[in-house]
């Protein structure tokens, strides 16, 4: 079977967050599944930079109003296909926001140009000769994708299968109506079973209209966004389509996430040397400023925002302390939050750290030293970071919901007695159940034996991509023999 996959970002080129790991991990699990994927994203500045010696394979005269070309290059595995096209995506900034931290202006064309160009490649071929390569399926990620099977919908050429997977479905790219023309869809798109939303247009409902399945990352997200509360406004949509609708959830790249092997890390180790995660430890406390005592050290690496439930964390740090843990935050994003991390760690000299930036290696050495990582989400479609925590020996302590609902076996009395416990789950989210959820994993952290094994049963959980991607292989071959393809 041959996919296209589309995304906005791909690890390791370009990373705002966990959807570039999926989207970069993925394909190569498919490839072990017998699928052969071809990654489309866009020619950002950093992925122009590997593009040397690519084939090119097809040009766009006047893609949405720019020039653009069709790039193939081997990466890391990856078989990518690059949308070269300075107009839209040669820029100083992020892959979403321009350096002041605001939205390029014309997001809209800048990811309608990606879905479109996906569509023609899908639908016309690769290099539009005749015989070209052409997927038997396309598998679009997040609002970013999502006009590709809207595209592919209203042309004229006949319809591929297509699979969109949500990852966060609070981001949907709404736009004004008024940009309506310029996407070039004959009127009748503009619809209530087509790409209109509420008076406006959403990039996201657009591609839950048209897509042939939707997934999204876990099966307990999959549930919640049947309901007004996780729905964000598409619960009905998403009703009306609840037979076509999966919860998948993500693995990580276990070569990358390795303890054994990972060269970020000061001291290597594995489940039978977990003493030598100490060093990393110190490490750790080293680069956040933390005293060096045997105290318990939780941590944080995400993303600042509401959605993780950081504002709640703020709350409870003067308890966390006063119960003999410390405290390491690698994350930006809300200037409050940041704030106030930063008056924690004023508060609490030697006990908070907080180191305000996106810094890949140390995100490593932290799930390598640190006792436990504290995930206490609003909402999680799936979570990576407690995927790396299991797999490192970092326990995770996280919020019962979504993805981290499906993949922490809380270490409950049944949990324990069990052997299947593997962190601290707890729920519902209150600031008072994440202070106790903090304490109680303060107890278990003094029992060192029972720690141990803790740290021993997370580490044997598989958070690999094997299972996963047997999953959404599984998925695409059952839409290609429903619909007799
Ligand atoms: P989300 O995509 O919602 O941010 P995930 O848990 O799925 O959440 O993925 C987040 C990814 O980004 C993980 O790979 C995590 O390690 C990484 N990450 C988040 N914040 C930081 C940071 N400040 N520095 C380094 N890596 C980070
Ligand atoms: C989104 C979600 C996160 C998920 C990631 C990858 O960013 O917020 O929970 O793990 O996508 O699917």
């Amino acid at each position: 079977m041959q996919v296209l996959s589309v995304a906005s970002e791909v690890y390791p080129l370009v990373k705002t967050g966990g959807l570039a790991d999926v989207a970069g991990a993925l394909p190569i699990a498919l490839g072990r599944q017998g699928i052969a994927v071809k990654t489309l994203m866009p020619g950002y500045p950093a992925v122009m930079r590997i593009a040397e010696g690519a084939t090119l394979r097809r040009t766009f005269p006047d893609l949405l109003g720019a020039e653009a070309r069709i790039l193939e290059i081997e990466h890391k595995g990856l078989d990518l296909l690059i949308l070269d096209c300075p107009e839209l995506f040669d820029r100083q900034g992020g892959p979403y926001l321009d350096v002041t931290g605001k939205d390029y202006e014309d997001n809209w064309r800048r990811f309608a140009a990606l879905s479109k160009a996906g569509a023609i490649i899908a639908q016309m071929g690769l290099t539009g000769e005749p015989g070209s390569w052409r997927p038997d399926l396309v598998h679009v990620h997040d609002w970013q994708a999502a006009m590709l099977p809207a595209y592919m919908r209203y042309a004229t050429e006949p319809e591929l299968p297509s699979v969109i997977t949500i990852h966060n479905i609070a981001f949907q790219g709404v736009f004004d109506a008024e940009i309506f023309p310029a996407l070039e869809l004959p009127p009748h798109a503009f619809s209530i079973d087509g790409i209109e939303y509420y008076g406006r247009i959403s990039f996201l409902k657009a591609g839950l209209q048209t897509s042939w399945e939707i997934s999204t990352v876990s099966p307990s997200y999959a549930e919640e966004i049947l309901t007004p509360e996780f729905g964000m406004g598409l619960e009905g949509l998403l009703h009306s389509r609840s037979e076509d609708l999966t919860g998948i959830v993500n693995g990580i790249d276990t070569d990358v996430w390795n303890p054994e092997t990972d060269p970020l890390l000061s001291s290597a180790y594995s489940a039978a040397s977990l003493k030598a995660r100490a060093e990393n430890k110190r490490l750790v406390a080293e680069r956040f400023s933390l005293d060096a005592s045997d105290e318990p050290l939780f941590c944080v690496v995400s993303r600042l925002t509401e959605q993780k439930g950081m504002d709640l964390l703020a709350e409870t740090l003067d308890d966390l302390i006063e119960h003999g843990a410390k405290l390491a935050v690698l994350g930006s994003g809300d200037k409050a939050l940041e704030d106030a991390f930063h008056a924690a760690a004023l508060r609490h000299p030697g006990k908070i750290g907080i180191i305000a930036a996106y810094d890949e290696p140390l995100s490593h050495l932290m799930q390598a030293g640190c006792d436990a990582i504290i995930i206490p989400s609003r909402f999680e479609p799936c979570g990576l970071t407690q995927l790396y925590g299991l797999r490192y020996g970092c326990v995770p302590i996280v919020a019962r919901t979504g993805g981290l609902n499906d993949t922490v076996i809380d270490a409950s009395h049944a949990g324990l007695a069990a052997e299947a416990a593997t962190g601290i789950s707890f729920g519902p989210l209150t600031t008072d159940n994440l202070a106790r959820a903090l304490r109680r994993a303060i107890r278990l952290y003094k029992d060192e034996k029972l720690w141990t094994v803790i740290q021993k049963q997370g580490m044997k959980s598989d958070v690999s991509w094997n299972r996963s991607a047997a999953l959404y292989a599984a998925l695409f071959s059952e839409i290609l023999e429903r619909k007799g393809i």
